[in-house]
């Protein structure tokens, strides 16, 4: 079966071909293409939703065209066509949904609406060394910080999740603050490097909570309060506070990651999300995890923020798993929240 997975609920439009294998192993990506809307959002500090709207309709279709060229294939060759149907910017889901339920009423093929989420989550299996189940996933974007048990394709327990800021916000947010463009995370990040990690005391919030939860807002306030006593010093002291932010993030995420592992004695962490593209939460996790022989499963660091690609694998998944049935219905209506 041959899927066009249709990625469009914030600033990246991706669009993606993938194949199940007769085998009933993990599916082959044909090819893969992504436009971000970046640099357009960049000039506002963030995503403007009207105009990422606008820019999905300008690319979804171009985008399909250079993914069947790539591929060598042919329209006629979608057997079914997927898209995001949540959560995400309304307008933006509505382009995705849009454009995927007209291709297939035009090519009479049926469609298939997926959890952006749950595209995060199965990325990894896209990579060269996919995980097996079960494993204890981390999902870190901009919008969602969750822990996960993962038993199989569908089967998902919440071990904890923020109450308040996702810890990509925390990252942008906290970038904005000190003057970084959007979307802020990895120019923190790069930042970072140059600065002392020490030099602030900032807080590590719900860190000794005893369950797995998390909680970002209090350390944002905590970096715009730095901020302000530094006054007119930011500039000279910005990489130190980019340091020490992205160190009390990544401290959370690590503990409270280890935290699941011991709770569900399982040994194998998948982290996916655009945070998950971080460098210092790699090392750390790498590092901790090798100490505890717990295997840790990222996506290509192409396919750790939204893409395509994760759409038509987590529809590929739950097609092969008989969890999802695609349908030849294309009244569509998206799930923003
Ligand atoms: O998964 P994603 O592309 O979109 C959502 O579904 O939200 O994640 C985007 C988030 C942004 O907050 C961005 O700043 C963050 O991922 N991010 C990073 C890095 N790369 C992307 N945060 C920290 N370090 C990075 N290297
Ligand atoms: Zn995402």
């Amino acid at each position: 079966m041959r899927i066009l997975g249709i990625e469009s609920s914030c600033d990246e439009t991706g669009v993606a071909l993938v194949e199940t294998l007769a085998d009933g192993g993990v599916p082959r990506l044909a090819a893969h293409a992504l436009h971000s809307q970046i640099s357009m959002h960049q000039a506002y500090g963030g995503v403007v939703p009207e105009l990422a709207s606008r820019d999905h309709i300008r690319r979804v279709l171009p985008l399909t065209e250079a993914v069947l060229a790539e591929a060598g294939w042919t329209r006629a060759d979608i057997d079914v066509v997927a898209f995001t149907r949540g959560p995400g910017l309304a307008g933006a889901l509505l382009v995705g949904a849009g454009v995927a339920c007209a291709l297939g009423a035009a090519l009479g093929r049926p469609v298939l609406g997926v959890h952006h989420l749950e595209g995060h989550l199965l990325s990894p299996f896209l990579s060269a060394d996919p995980p097996q189940f079960p494993f204890v996933a981390l999902l870190v974007s901009g919008g969602h910080t969750q822990l996960m048990r993962v038993e199989g394709v569908g089967r998902y327990e919440l071990l904890g999740e923020t109450i308040d800021d996702a810890a990509g916000e925390a990252f942008d947010k906290s970038a904005k603050l000190m003057g970084l463009p959007y979307p802020g995370g990895p120019w923190l990040s790069k930042l970072a490097e140059g600065g002392d990690a020490q030099a602030f005391k900032l807080p590590r919030p719900l860190l000794h909570s005893g369950d797995l939860d998390f909680s970002f807002a209090g350390l944002k306030t905590a970096v715009l309060t730095q901020t302000k006593k530094l006054g007119a010093d930011l500039e000279a002291r910005k990489a130190d506070l980019a340091a020490s932010t992205q160190a009390a993030i990544v401290e959370v995420l690590v503990r409270k990651s280890l935290a699941a592992l011991e709770r569900t004695g399982l040994k194998r962490l998948v982290v996916a999300g655009g945070v998950g593209a971080n460098k210092l939460l790699r090392e750390q996790l790498n590092a901790a995890c090798a100490r505890r022989k717990v295997r840790v499963h990222y996506p290509e660091l192409a396919l750790c923020t939204d893409n395509g690609a994760m759409i038509a694998l987590a529809a590929a998944m739950r097609i092969q798993s008989g969890l999802s049935r695609p349908e030849a219905r294309y009244a569509f209506d998206v799930k923003p929240r």
